[in-house]
């Protein structure tokens, strides 16, 4: 037995990170600095978009988004059951109103058909936008969504949470990388630990759309400018405050500052920042290795009756989570557990929480989500899994169907 506990997902911090974050804690700025321009940059040129806005979460990000797009009050949004809360919750911090769409059973992604079935079953308006997420690091079709969501004028929020480095083949023949605002108007990603770029805290929004990139940077500061290109000029204020504005703007140039809209403080601070650079040094190697290690663990459970695996080799699949759904899976996970394996479920639908089932959802209204849950179980993946420590795994889950269960 492995003396150590191999949980399901870990950071993997390096001297080169460790030294990058005392260098930008021993510089002018702790936020607001260069740090977060040149994590923005790299980020985008990793992606392959055009802009970037560091944030202090992926929830943070998914909220910005929401607000840069507009959602208020009553506004319908469609999204995945199978997600971390956050993404559904973003719709909610404005007010809007949460519709879930059933998942591929295959896939496990949203069903693009069962979200067709929603939009053509109610009038053309009824709903604002989609919120899809490349679940587990699996890239979501956007050429197909973004087609359907043309016909009912919907915008597009992709959580790319999971999926950093992850793709999907177009119908040219392609890639198109997760997150790279070619059919998605915002993706979001997350820098949590467990995630593939880790800055403790952190998020990213990704986007091609520069009307929507400028909201962002405003909205993320307060909803504060400080360019002057983007003063007030000729529209009136509603209490006829404009000629005091005029004045303002041209007598104190070197601190004016104007607010016209209700922001947050969502920054990332630059030591962060200076983490996130060093890491995504490594992201390419991590990524080939979460992929060895997905590799792995398809040959050694195939032709296994007791696991069905997210569906073989799939290309341009990133990885953050490698799911398999199982028969007895409290059982296996609480085996797992007396042997030092820390599994995870990720995750219980989000339409069954209580905050969601308060507002009318319930049992049964999303049957391929909920029987995916109830055999879903997230196997440790992480760059740093040793092949010694993978064997193990492999070992006691195949130990438990075929010594311990009989
Ligand atoms: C799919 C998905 N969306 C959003 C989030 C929220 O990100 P954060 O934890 O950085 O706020 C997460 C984080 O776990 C996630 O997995």
């Amino acid at each position: 037995m492995i003396s150590n506990i191999i949980p399901y997902g870990r950071q993997n911090i390096t001297k080169e990170d460790i030294d990058a974050v005392i260098e930008a804690l021993k510089s002018d700025y702790l936020t607001q600095g260069p740090k977060i321009n040149e994590f923005e940059s790299k980020f985008a040129q990793y992606i392959g978009c055009k802009y970037a806005v560091a944030v202090a979460n992926g929830t943070a990000a998914l909220h910005l988004c929401t607000l840069a797009l507009g959602v208020t009050k009553g506004d319908k949004v469609i999204t995945t059951p199978i997600t971390f809360a956050a993404s559904a919750n973003c719709v909610k911090y404005c007010e809007g109103e949460v519709v879930f769409s059933d998942i591929d059973p295959e896939s496990y992604l949203i069903d693009i058909e069962s979200i067709k079935k929603k939009l053509s079953s109610s009038p053309l308006g009824t709903y604002k936008g989609l919120i899809v997420v490349d679940f587990a690091g699996r890239a979501v079709n956007l050429e197909d969504i973004k087609k359907l969501a043309d016909e009912y004028n919907l915008w597009i929020i992709e959580d790319a949470c999971h999926a950093p480095g992850g793709y999907f083949i177009d119908s040219n023949g392609e890639k198109q990388n997760c997150g790279n605002g070619e059919f998605a108007d915002l993706a979001i990603f997350s820098f949590h630990p467990v995630k593939h770029i880790a800055t403790g805290e952190g998020g990213m929004i990704t986007t091609n759309n520069l009307e929507l990139y400028n909201k962002l940077l405003k909205l993320r500061t307060h909803g504060i400018t400080k360019t002057s290109s983007d003063f007030l000029n000729s529209t009136l204020l509603a209490n006829g405050g404009l000629s005091q504005i005029k004045e303002d703007q041209e007598k104190y140039p070197s601190w004016y500052m104007e607010m016209h809209e209700l922001g947050f403080n969502y920054r990332l601070t630059d030591f962060q920042a200076a983490l996130g650079i060093s890491q995504m040094d490594k992201a390419d190697d991590g990524l080939k290795k979460r992929r060895e290690i997905a590799e792995k663990y398809e040959k050694a459970f195939a032709g296994k009756p007791w696991i069905r695996t997210q569906s073989g080799k799939i290309e341009g699949h990133a990885y953050h989570l490698y799911i398999i759904v199982v028969e007895r899976r409290l059982e296996l996970y609480n085996y797992l557990k007396t042997k030092n394996i820390y599994t995870q479920v990720h995750y219980i639908p989000i339409h069954l929480m209580p905050y969601y089932r308060n507002q009318g959802w319930k049992q049964g209204d999303m049957p391929f989500a909920e029987k995916y849950y109830k055999g879903c179980l997230s196997l440790p993946m992480f760059p740093s899994l040793s092949d010694q420590e993978q064997d193990y795994v492999i070992e006691t889950i195949n130990n438990f169907y075929t010594k311990y269960l009989v």
